[in-house]
């Protein structure tokens, strides 16, 4: 692994001064680097307001997205049918506060708290309301369980869904970080330039997050680039 002071110094190159302001709005909500999770909560209220069905394979009618999310998702599925011939299918996307304590509630019912906190993000804290997250199947099995990471559309999202703005957030090594365990199915939108970042430097997007925020003050008081 990639040593931070290394990593906080090619984010530092690839920023240039212009655009400062530009990363502090996408980090800010209703930005495509807004960061949620157990510490960064948000209200019951927000909603984004640019939510669309994305045209792609989907369980249900669960599957919205943020456009410049959803667009992205489309030509990601397109790329796994068109270069490998894999079918991916949209299993839960946008969720609303409710829903997420309604998802949260159900699990903490039927497979107990513990189960539920490793999974489930309370209501507030879930990328899904963000309308940046996807949890994407397989034609032949939409259930989310590990296994689907040892399958070759699980291989193939791995290595491919940066190339259209996504990372994938929980991995296993990163659970102590993220605070959640293995979900080789959730995607999140961060924006093609981000994700290629985060791929390259294989760190968690708290990680990422905190090296840009440590650029950007490094930057304002003159350290660097
Ligand atoms: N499964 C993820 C952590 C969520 O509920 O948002
Ligand atoms: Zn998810």
């Amino acid at each position: 692994m990639i040593s931070k002071a290394l990593a906080l110094m090619m984010v530092l190159f690839s920023l240039t001064q212009g655009a400062i302001s530009d990363y502090e709005d996408q980090l800010s909500l209703g930005g495509n680097l807004f960061l949620i999770n157990r510490q960064y909560m948000i209200t019951a209220d927000y909603v984004p307001e640019d939510l669309v069905m994305p045209n792609v394979r989907r369980l249900n009618s669960s599957a919205m997205m943020r456009k410049e999310a959803a667009e992205a998702l489309e030509k990601l599925f397109d790329a796994a049918k068109e270069e490998e011939g894999y079918t991916l299918v949209a299993v839960s996307g946008y969720r609303s506060y409710q829903t997420q304590k309604n998802i949260y509630n159900r699990r903490v019912k039927n497979a107990g708290q513990k189960k539920a906190d490793q999974f489930v993000a309370l209501p507030g804290s879930s990328e899904h309301q963000l309308g940046l997250a996807m949890d994407v199947g397989r034609r032949s099995n939409t259930k989310l369980k590990a296994s689907f990471g040892n399958t070759p559309e699980g291989h193939w999202l791995a290595e491919n869904c940066y190339r259209f703005g996504f990372i994938l957030r929980y991995k296993k090594e990163w659970e102590e970080i993220t605070g959640y365990g293995y979900e080789p199915w959730h995607i999140r939108y961060v924006g093609v330039e981000h994700a290629l970042r985060i791929q390259e430097l294989n760190i968690p997007f708290e990680e990422y997050v905190a090296l840009l925020r440590a650029a950007q003050t490094s930057t304002e008081q003159g350290d660097g680039v």
